[in-house]
């Protein structure tokens, strides 16, 4: 650490924002067209829900094809925005931007090799209807599910606009998912059609998707067709009728297409998160909300002017870039950024390489990306001229004030706000973030975004409001780009989101608000671990451990991680007959990437003869982190084995393989 970081963090100072950024920027503009004199005033009209949303409309330039008659409904869980409005986010993405800015270019697209794409309004609305309208061809219907796995490259963007554009639904999936984590969210959408690549480059490997995606496709009877993106010459098995490629049903397929028009509660996308049971989670997004949550948070949070260069360095497998490498941006008009490989391919200053070459005003990453950096050392940024930055954020986990610190002096030369934004994939939206006028302190989101109301709440559901008290982060009011609900599951999304507290959005997070009324976000509280920003469940590593021939059981538990903020630590039980040794720890890891994808792959796995459970055979992970900690696991009288603590506590302290 540097001394100046250090004495940074010292002080625990408030950093203002700089002066010409608050001057120039959206959110003043909008109080002044109001009369809003500072924040706290924007942030209590903001209250008057109707009023505050109906603006926002106004603010990002929403076109419907007919005007809602009423903002919201809200029965709660269930919630519907601008009611009777005829819309299709399309339309606001595309079809009008493609008559407005023709010629603006709407992605700069760098691949991981070099090679780079521009396309422009224009281009991109005329790709968009080209595939829209074999989509159409193959039968694709309004309503019918479109399930896209694909990496980042042009196709994504226009792959989820064509569905957007025809009134289907789109599921994406993260490219670096394995092929059954693929397969369990094909069968939950039942999808029509699959849309891949043959592969992509990824730290300077192809990496291959279709023909991974063959070994599955026999288990997923809904599927159709497949359309297959040529992205790096990978041989390719294609089948007779079922498979197509992408370059060759494009051939002779009009230009033009219309969008349909579509109520503006359809569903746009399905995106699967992880929750606390094995299987995932089918997030449910509409047109009209999201379509004015998203915009208008990129507009006033990050500023956005028609001269920016965006760059969301997120995957758009993720919900970041759902939002603000795909809807967001191209609402607004900008021209965004988008890279497919590593980031430090192939050396450790690409991103910085990235920002300089195209001039990029604007930046948005994960903590844990900065941590990442970080450890690089600041040799690498300061090798480029990143002074056309003049906005940061940060999305994913909670950053460390050492961190924000990092990014602050040595990627924003200590002139850029940072906007360390609070939200999830079923918000949507992001909710807690400072605005460009909000004074910052390092480590806290600040606080909720004007129209949003939070709360932090202890567990009999008293708000612990200015407290500095730790809680249960709550969303007391629903807001435009809120969840629909969970895919064919209605009875997990009610319980999930809305029993713990009537009418109140759980968020699964724990946080205090400290006397200014500061959020601080401090993690989840369920069993999901956040790796490197994403989110996976404790269970779905076991299962997908259990599932392996020779483990009975397993217990996954997190562990603080310098970069990744937590690493995936499996204790696990083998069968009988089996001989724990080193080959199968790595042929486990393995499984485990093939079951979910190399994010999940456990950084430690201990062999343990048993592991501490309840009376009713529930497996105590609490116990075992506490254990691997270090730390007191409480009163271990109640459980069923309370002697296999100690086996867990040798493993973990001894790495040996611990047979009682
Ligand atoms: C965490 C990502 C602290 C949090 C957009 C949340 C954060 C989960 C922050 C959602 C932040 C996200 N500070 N924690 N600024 N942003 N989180 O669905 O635990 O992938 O519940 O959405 O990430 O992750 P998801």
């Amino acid at each position: 650490m540097t001394e100046t970081i250090a004495s940074l963090l010292q002080e625990g100072r408030t950093f203002y924002p700089p002066e010409e950024l608050v001057k120039n920027s959206n959110v003043k503009k909008f109080m002044e067209k109001h009369g809003i004199e500072n924040y706290e005033e924007l942030l209590e009209k903001a209250k008057d829900t109707e009023w505050f949303w109906n603006e926002m409309v106004k603010e990002v330039g929403i076109e419907w094809y007919s005007p809602p008659k009423k903002v919201l409904e809200w029965e709660p869980p269930f919630v519907k925005w601008f009611i009777g409005g005829k819309y299709n986010i399309a339309h606001d993405a595309l079809d009008k931007q493609a008559k407005l800015r023709k010629n603006k270019v709407a992605y700069i697209w760098e691949g991981e090799p070099g090679d780079v794409r521009k396309l422009t309004y224009g281009e991109l609305s005329r790709e968009v209807n080209r595939f829209a309208n074999v989509l159409k061809e193959m039968g694709v219907k309004k309503g019918d599910r479109v399930t896209i796995w694909l990496p980042m490259i042009p196709e994504l963007p226009i792959a989820m606009l064509a569905c957007a554009k025809i009134g289907a639904i789109h599921s994406v999936v993260f490219s670096g998912f394995s092929e059954k984590a693929l397969l369990d969210r094909i069968l939950d959408a039942e999808a029509k059609i699959l849309i891949t690549a043959d592969g992509f480059y990824r730290a300077g490997k192809t990496i291959e998707l279709k023909n991974r995606a063959d070994s599955i496709l026999g288990s997923a009877p809904s599927v159709e067709k497949v359309i297959v993106y040529e992205r790096c010459g990978v041989s390719t098995n294609m089948e007779d009728g079922r498979d197509y490629w992408w370059h060759e049903v494009l051939k002779g397929i009009p230009h033009s297409c219309e969008t349909e028009q579509l109520d503006a509660n359809d569903i746009l996308f399905i995106l699967y998160t992880s929750g606390t049971t094995g299987k995932p989670k089918g997030v449910i997004h509409a047109h009209g909300g999201y379509a004015v949550g998203v915009a208008s948070t990129l507009k006033m949070i990050f500023d956005l002017k028609e001269d920016d260069i965006w760059w969301c360095s997120a995957d758009i497998g993720w919900i970041t870039g759902h939002s603000y490498i795909v809807y967001g941006p191209l609402i607004l008009g900008a021209t965004s950024i988008m890279y497919e490989g590593a980031p430090t391919y192939p050396a450790p200053d690409r991103w910085w390489d990235i920002i300089e070459k195209y001039g990029v005003t604007v930046f948005y990453t994960a903590p844990t990306a900065i941590r990442m950096f970080m450890r690089l050392g600041e040799d690498y940024p300061q090798k480029h001229d990143l002074s056309s930055l003049r906005l940061l954020g940060t999305v994913g986990e909670p950053i460390n004030p050492e961190a924000w610190l990092w990014y602050y002096k040595y990627i924003g030369n200590e002139k850029c706000q940072i906007m360390d934004t609070w939200w999830q994939t079923e918000t949507g939206m992001q909710l807690i973030s400072p605005l460009p006028i909000t004074p910052l302190k390092p480590g806290s989101a600040t606080k909720p975004f004007p129209g949003i109301e939070a709360d932090v709440f202890d567990s009999e559901g008293n708000s612990l409001y200015k407290k500095n008290a730790g809680g249960f982060l709550v969303i007391t009011k629903p807001w435009p780009a809120m969840l629909r609900g969970l895919w064919r599951a209605e009875e997990r999304y009610i319980s999930t989101y809305w029993s713990t507290y009537k009418d109140i959005y759980f968020t699964g997070d724990a946080a205090r608000i400290d006397e200014d009324g500061y959020f601080w976000i401090q993690g989840r509280l369920d069993d999901v671990l956040n790796v490197s920003g994403h989110r996976i469940g404790n269970s779905e590593v076991e299962s997908a451990l259990v599932s392996h021939p020779m483990v009975s059981e397993a217990a996954v538990v997190g562990k603080p991680h310098e970069v990744k903020g937590e690493a995936i630590v499996a204790f696990v039980v083998v069968k009988s007959h089996v001989k724990p040794d080193e080959k199968l720890k790595k042929e486990l890891t393995e499984h485990v990437a093939k079951e979910i994808g190399k994010i999940a792959r456990p950084d430690e796995i201990y062999f343990v003869s048993d592991l501490p459970k309840t009376r009713s055979g529930k497996i105590m992970r609490r116990v075992c982190r506490a254990v691997m900690l270090g730390k007191d696991p409480g009163d271990i009288s109640t459980l069923a084995n309370p002697e296999a603590v100690e086996v867990v506590k040798k493993a973990a302290e001894t790495g040996e393989i611990c047979y009682g």
